[in-house]
């Protein structure tokens, strides 16, 4: 997949399609291009024998095709950076997915949009609670549909088109700020 946030739209889905009343999807960058993306549920979880398998291509429980892919391609993304992928999870407690990626490997694809991803997820799933943060050594953008809630009152809801506009220019803003410049193409390499 051509950017980071693809996948993560693909992974996250999997947690809305889980039944969580909660998400949180968590980035934490180091300052030596180390990239950690966590995405937290409360849905119904996995059980040992599936987890062990679920980053196989042939693993799903998708009706509509045979093979899931959103994982397996989570992974391979990671390893090829040199990072990883960890991912624990309990029937009816719910699953953390954690994937390290080196943004400075040549192999790893840009960020992307996060904003408008995160403001996509929530837009089409307004009553699961999304707590989204981005910490760089430059700054943090954060989002909390609880928070956002309470200021807002009962009567709208994060399903609004003006909403879902608000939400991707506020994070884009703050995206931004805490974006970390990563060396030229030319100068990386040595992984
Ligand atoms: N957070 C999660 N909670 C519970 N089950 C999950 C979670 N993530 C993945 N799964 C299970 O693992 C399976 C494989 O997930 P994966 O994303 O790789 O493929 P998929 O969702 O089936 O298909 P695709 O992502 O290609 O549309 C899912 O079908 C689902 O049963
Ligand atoms: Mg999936």
């Amino acid at each position: 997949m051509k950017e980071l946030s693809l996948h993560l739209l693909d992974v996250a889905k999997n947690s809305f399609t889980a039944g969580a009343r909660h998400v949180e999807i968590i980035l934490e960058e180091d300052g030596a291009g180390w990239l950690t993306i966590t995405i937290r549920d409360d849905g119904r979880g996995m059980a040992p024998e599936f987890l062990a398998r679920v980053t196989d291509p042939f693993t799903t429980t998708r009706t509509t095709r045979k093979v899931g892919l959103g994982l397996p391609l989570y992974r391979l993304t990671a390893e090829q950076t040199g990072g990883s992928l960890d991912i624990e999870s309990e029937v009816g407690v719910g699953t953390t997915v954690t994937a390290r990626f080196q943004r400075r490997h040549l192999d790893c694809p840009p960020l992307g949009d996060m904003a408008g991803t995160i403001a996509l997820l929530i837009q089409g799933s307004p009553d699961v609670e999304v707590l989204y943060r981005h910490t760089t050594p430059r700054g943090t953008a954060e989002l909390s549909t609880e928070e956002l809630k309470e200021i807002l009152g009962d009567d709208v809801s994060l399903a609004e088109p003006e909403i879902f506009a608000w939400m991707q220019d506020y994070l884009t803003e703050q995206e931004e700020q805490a974006a970390v410049e990563l060396p030229p193409a030319s100068l990386q390499g040595g992984f």
